[in-house]
């Protein structure tokens, strides 16, 4: 199993190529990034890293050979490809702000990638995440199974932990599910979250539901806050385990921009929803059960999608 990582250079892509690496399930792990000139001198980020990182495998006890490169070549026949390359967002800016930017870094990244690997999986995190999940599907030629971002695993941990510190209670018993577009009108469903199987309403009130599901809504923005740039920690985790399910053929089911064809009432555009993931990508689309309003939150974020693509025809 050969999975490439572009961005790896960066706090994202580093992440996820280090998470892939301590689990061990992959031969080898290919992280790619630009060289960066400056001063005339040239540094590679992706390959610094990588030997950082592979230099770690004797301590943390894994085989995976993680190398680092500037070359395309260096990716041929990847099973799976992770796509981090991209700017992040700076204090007051939107997932959105970043469009411009990252349709064109995503658009070449993708294409150089599919040359070597035509029959590769694709995962996107980089933002804003379900229109880049859309340019790199279109830029790939790949059916849309095999193309998925990753948004809704990041968002819905952050909604286990906020609920696991206000309840006390272990994250790994807090299962939920958010939908919609990774922005400010995601959806999280509270009919859909339980404490092992409980209704979360049996252990916390509305308000204090609510205050906690507006702090996810803004969770990414909380943490730019704090740091001055996006968060890499969650996110590299959630896309490692996105790559892991894919690997290892595990029929995880989880929140991911997958591409709609009429599921959920929506139609050609990537936004998240719940799907099966294993072997060959998304397997299937689960199409659970929405009530009215339900249905209109996700339909409201999904036009919010729809207006991103909107622009981004028109800045294609
Ligand atoms: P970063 O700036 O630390 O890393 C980005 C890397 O991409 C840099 O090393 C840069 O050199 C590289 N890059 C830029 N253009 C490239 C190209 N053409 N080819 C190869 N590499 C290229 O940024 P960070 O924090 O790692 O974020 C990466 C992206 O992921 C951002 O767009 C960010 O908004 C997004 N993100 C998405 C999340 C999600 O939930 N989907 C969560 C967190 C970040
Ligand atoms: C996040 O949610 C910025 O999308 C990134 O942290």
């Amino acid at each position: 199993m050969k999975i490439t990582v572009v961005g790896a250079g960066g706090n994202v892509g580093s992440t996820v190529a280090l998470t892939i690496a301590q689990r061990d399930f992959a031969k080898e792990v290919v992280a790619v990034d630009l060289e960066i000139k400056k001063d005339d001198k040239s540094f590679f980020p992706s390959k610094g890293r990588a030997l950082d990182q592979w230099q770690t495998a004797p301590i943390l006890n894994f085989d995976t050979r993680v190398t680092g490169t500037v070359s395309y070549e260096d990716t041929a026949n990847s099973d799976i490809c992770v796509i981090t390359a991209g700017l992040p967002r700076r204090p007051g800016m939107s997932r959105d702000d970043l469009l411009s930017a990252n349709m064109g870094i995503v658009k070449s990244v993708t294409e150089n990638l599919v040359k070597y690997s035509k029959d590769t999986i694709i995962v996107v995190v980089s933002n804003p995440l379900d229109l880049m999940t859309y340019v790199a599907w279109k830029a790939s030629g790949l059916p849309a199974s095999k193309v998925v971002g990753m948004a809704g695993i990041l968002d819905t941990a952050r909604y286990r932990a906020f609920l696991a510190e206000e309840l006390n209670l272990s994250p790994k018993d807090i299962q939920a599910l958010i939908l919609g577009g990774h922005g400010d009108s995601m959806v999280p469903l509270p009919r859909y979250t339980t404490v092992s199987g409980i209704p979360v309403s049996h252990f916390i009130g509305e308000e204090k539901l609510n205050a906690i599901i507006e702090r996810t809504k803004s969770g990414g923005g909380e943490l730019v806050g704090l740091m001055g740039t996006s968060a890499w920690y969650a996110p590299g985790a959630a896309a490692a385990q996105m790559v892991e399910a894919i690997a290892l053929d595990q029929n995880r089911v989880f929140p991911c921009a997958a591409y709609l064809d009429g599921e959920f009432g929506l139609k050609d555009l990537y936004v998240g929803v719940p799907v099966l993931l294993g072997k060959g990508g998304v397997k299937q689309i689960i199409e659970i059960d929405l009530d009215e309003q339900e249905k209109a939150l996700l339909h409201e974020s999904a036009d919010h999608v729809r207006k991103g693509l909107e622009d981004l025809k028109r800045l294609s």
